[in-house]
């Protein structure tokens, strides 16, 4: 007769360190504030007359400065404050410096994107309304910076759009096929640790 040997069961996740509640925080305040700015930019082409397309880029202009705060803010936290895990040691290093990569850049996009908003609104040589307060006109109308600002932004835009295409493909990588607790990490209500 063989002895049954009882060992535990493998988890399912491992378990893994969390990022502190505020680096939580401010992710997933960034993640819905990112995820207005898009859908208020693309309202804009979509309304029915002047009027609105004027409200969608008032709320579009505050949400964004808005974010470029929270960002800064974001920063400075995850400078001196922030608790955050180590990726799991197994991580093959091509994809730790993917990760390291995609992070910067994104911190690099959101930091810069609110500044050629800015700077385009500036350059189109009318007053506009942040926050519903009015901005004054700051200088003349300056066709060529408006338009180099203009495409900077749309093309940063869509650069976002690709950082972030590869971030949530690599969150739900670690999530469903590594089950390593990375994605479980940023999750407040997670419960593997
Ligand atoms: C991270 C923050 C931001 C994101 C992701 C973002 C994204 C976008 C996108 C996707 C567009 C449409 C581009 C196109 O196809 O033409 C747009 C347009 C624009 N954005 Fe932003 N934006 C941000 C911040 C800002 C800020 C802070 C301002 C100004 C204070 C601003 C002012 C504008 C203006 C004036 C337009 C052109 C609207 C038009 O004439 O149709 N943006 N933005
Ligand atoms: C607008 C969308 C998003 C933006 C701008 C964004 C931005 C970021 C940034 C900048 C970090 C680095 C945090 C730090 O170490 O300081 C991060 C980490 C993380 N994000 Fe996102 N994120 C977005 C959406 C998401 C979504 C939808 C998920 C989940 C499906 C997610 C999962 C994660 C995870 C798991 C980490 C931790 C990765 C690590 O340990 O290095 N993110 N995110």
């Amino acid at each position: 007769m063989t002895a049954l040997s009882i060992r535990p069961a493998e988890p399912l996740v491992r378990s893994h360190p969390r990022f502190d509640q505020i680096s939580m925080a401010f992710h997933w305040t960034t993640v819905l504030l990112v995820l207005w700015m898009f859908a208020s930019a693309w309202s804009i082409g979509l309304a029915a007359d002047a009027a609105g397309a004027q409200r969608m880029l008032a709320v579009h202009r505050s949400l964004g400065v808005a974010l470029w705060v929270v960002t800064l803010a974001r920063l400075a936290w995850r400078l001196r404050f922030a608790s955050r895990p180590p990726l799991p040691a197994d991580l093959p290093p091509p994809q730790r410096i993917a990760a390291l990569l995609n992070e910067a850049a994104l911190y690099a996009v959101l930091a810069l994107q609110p500044m050629t908003g800015l700077a385009q609104s500036l350059a189109r040589g009318k007053p506009f309304v942040l926050f519903g307060l009015e901005v004054p006109k700051l200088m003349a109308r300056d066709k060529a910076t408006l338009s180099l600002f203009h495409s900077v932004h749309e093309l940063t835009a869509d650069l976002l759009i690709g950082l972030l295409v590869l971030h949530v493909g690599a969150a739900l990588f670690h999530g469903l096929v590594r089950r390593d607790g990375v994605l479980s990490s940023m999750i407040p209500t997670a419960r593997n640790n």
